[in-house]
């Protein structure tokens, strides 16, 4: 184990804590506030954060869609530059959040900002975040990462600078009351998919970091098993801070991670627009078979810590298999049939764009290639 650990954004947990961020969005500041499609007006966020905002110079920028898009962010780059905002809140889920980081990173920079996304500028300042969650799920609110689409080629690439992480994120499960059911579900699989990323490598004896991650496991799992309690306070405020600690860096400091589930993951939704979450659980379980061999000792741990499964010669199948019965329950699918065409050629797509994003060598070992993506992709796509 060797790492430097920092985790600086602030958390400010609860119920009533929107109207907090008077106390950490400097005085003086120009504010823009960036949200989505909508369900803020709808749900009474806007207003308390209109109402928070008093005395603060404020505008807005509107439109941030599920999986945002350069294409629109861009314009409020263009805004944020012309209007001189020195400071950006983002109200919303991993999208809005994301969305505003770009916006961040790329008002600081003169070219295109997808220069960034594409490695050809290195992010060196931003203007500062701060970030009040409504779903959760991603752990953008605490984190140092981003994916961003560019709609015109269906590239949809992930960064990551400190430059960006949220000062401050405000977390307040009250917001999650209007949550549809669907994405509740998908910040249940999504956090649970963080944390395998982060834990399902190698055995390499970190115990701080894999009892940690079983402990989310565990409680990610149980509040699946709850999920006809997702209308109570402590349903939404396990789920709000389970999905923040599964990706906040805590318990991927020091040991290797995978990733390679997200990194193919994303080309599903790049290409016929699968919701993250649900993009995870298509790939995962094919790519844990496929992974076999390196992965057995660890899902063996994961079987008889997270599942209490007896041990025996197949513990580790049983675990994929306990992993994909918990998808089956919250009613995600764990393989793909939403393709126009015949399998193969799903199949080659998937290829084609994981090979133009340099995607060629993932996981912990870069051992999937795209020799192996096309079996896991074999796998996790129905004929
Ligand atoms: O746009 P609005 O109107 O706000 O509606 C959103 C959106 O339609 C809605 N919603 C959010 N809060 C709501 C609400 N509806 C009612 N009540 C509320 N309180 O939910 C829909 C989905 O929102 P979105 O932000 O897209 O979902 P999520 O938080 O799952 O974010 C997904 C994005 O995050 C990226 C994904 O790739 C995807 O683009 N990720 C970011 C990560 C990071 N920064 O660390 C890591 C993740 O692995 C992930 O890749
Ligand atoms: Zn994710």
């Amino acid at each position: 184990m060797q790492f430097t650990y920092v985790n600086p954004t602030q958390i400010n947990f609860g119920q009533g804590q929107i109207e907090s961020i008077k106390s950490v969005i400097p005085q003086n500041s120009k504010v823009i506030v960036i949200y989505g499609g909508g369900s803020i007006k709808r749900n009474g966020v806007y207003d308390q954060v209109q109402s928070a905002l008093e005395g603060y110079q404020w505008i807005e920028f509107s439109g941030v869609e599920p999986n945002p898009t350069k294409e629109t962010l861009d314009k409020a780059v263009a805004l944020v530059k012309e209007q001189d905002v020195d400071f950006i809140l983002a109200v919303g889920g991993g999208s809005v959040i994301d969305g505003s980081k770009y916006v961040a990173a790329a008002a600081h920079y003169d070219g295109d900002g997808w220069d960034i996304m594409v490695g050809k500028h290195q992010v060196t300042s931003a203007v500062p975040v701060g970030a009040i969650l409504t779903l959760p799920a991603t752990g953008s609110e605490s984190n140092m990462g981003a994916v961003i689409t560019k709609a015109e080629t269906h590239d949809k690439l992930p960064f990551m600078t400190p430059h960006v992480q949220p000062k401050f994120a405000v977390m307040d499960p009250d917001v999650m009351k209007t949550l549809p059911e669907r994405q509740l579900i998908n910040g249940v699989v999504d956090a649970w998919v963080h944390v395998c990323e982060q834990y399902l490598t190698v055995t390499h004896g970190a115990m701080v970091q894999d009892g940690y991650a079983e402990a989310l496991l565990k409680n990610l799992k149980s509040l699946g098993e709850q999920f006809d309690q997702r209308d109570s306070d402590a349903w939404r405020a396990n789920l709000m801070w389970n999905a923040n600690q599964a990706l906040n860096g805590l318990i991927g400091s020091g040991v290797q991670h995978d990733w390679a589930t997200h990194m193919i993951g994303h080309e599903f939704t790049a290409l016929w627009a699968v919701d993250h979450a649900r993009s995870l659980a298509i790939v995962q379980p094919s790519l844990l078979r496929n992974q076999f061999a390196v992965k057995k000792e660890k899902l063996e741990q994961m079987g008889k810590n997270v599942f209490g499964l007896a041990d025996s010669d197949t513990l580790a199948e049983q675990t994929i298999q306990a992993i994909e019965a918990f998808y089956h329950s919250l009613g995600v699918a764990t393989q793909f049939d939403g393709y126009e065409g015949t399998k193969d050629q799903a199949v080659e797509s998937v290829i084609n764009q994981l090979e133009q994003h340099g995607m060629v060598a993932l996981g912990e070992h870069q051992a999937i290639t795209l020799e192996q993506s096309r079996q896991i992709l074999d796998l996790a796509i129905t004929a």
